[in-house]
């Protein structure tokens, strides 16, 4: 199933409640949270107190994606505050396949993701243990920037090989993601679509419709 992960990083914070109550009227089936440390990624976002608190504002999936150094020491708080799958950056993680197992542990679904200019052959030793790959089609760390065009081959890439091992393993895209261009990563194979500014800019309720018919078309 495809999937619409709206990203509120590009919502207004002040309104953030009633704005996640709209993506989530219309339709759109997860929350991307992003959280940034200003190490691995050069700005900061927000954490678990802002999670806690829009945590009631809805029931659809909240999909954490950590952009942050050595993340396996925030792992739990990231489950306390609510978060059904956690993603963690291949690149910021010294032991993978350790982190991965310490997110399954708590009961939650495993994500890895990969920079732009990390290869897909990087994680596949445990491409078998996650339930989501996240192939960034921008450098994390900043909403509204330009998709790079090679990430839509290492979607395909990836889809190969993850069907002709028989895995069930999910592919998420963020950044840079529109509704002219989201078309070409679903060809690709990425089933779960990430959107901030083309959801947050403008008319909220109109751009998840335009998304979701994208994808169930
Ligand atoms: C980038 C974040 C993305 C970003 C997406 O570091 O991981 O989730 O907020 O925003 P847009 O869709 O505006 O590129
Ligand atoms: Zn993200």
């Amino acid at each position: 199933m495809n999937c619409l992960s709206p990203s509120i990083l590009a919502a207004d914070f002040s309104q953030l409640g009633d704005q996640i109550r709209i993506i989530d009227e219309a339709g759109a089936q997860y929350v991307h949270i992003d959280v940034m440390d200003g190490m691995f990624v050069p700005s900061i976002s927000y954490g678990m107190p802002v999670i806690k608190c829009i945590r009631p504002c809805t029931e659809r999936v909240f999909d954490a994606h950590l952009m942050i150094e050595d993340p396996d020491r925030y792992i739990d708080e990231f489950v306390k505050v609510g978060a059904d799958i956690i993603t963690v950056h291949a690149e910021a993680c010294k032991h993978l396949d350790r982190t991965i197992e310490a997110i399954k542990e708590k009961g939650v679904l495993a994500g890895v993701a990969i920079n732009p200019a990390t290869p897909v052959s990087q994680i596949l030793p445990i491409l078998h243990k996650v339930n989501m790959v996240l192939i960034m089609s921008v450098n994390p760390g900043f909403g509204g920037q330009k998709m790079i065009p090679y990430t839509i081959e290492k979607v395909r890439e990836l889809k190969k090989i993850i069907d002709e091992k028989g895995y069930e393993v999910d592919i998420e895209v963020d950044g840079g993601i529109t509704l002219e261009n989201v078309e070409q990563f679903l060809a690709a194979g990425a089933n779960i679509i990430v959107a901030g500014s083309s959801v947050f800019n403008g008319d909220i309720e109109e751009n998840v419709k335009c998304f979701l018919d994208k994808l169930n078309a």
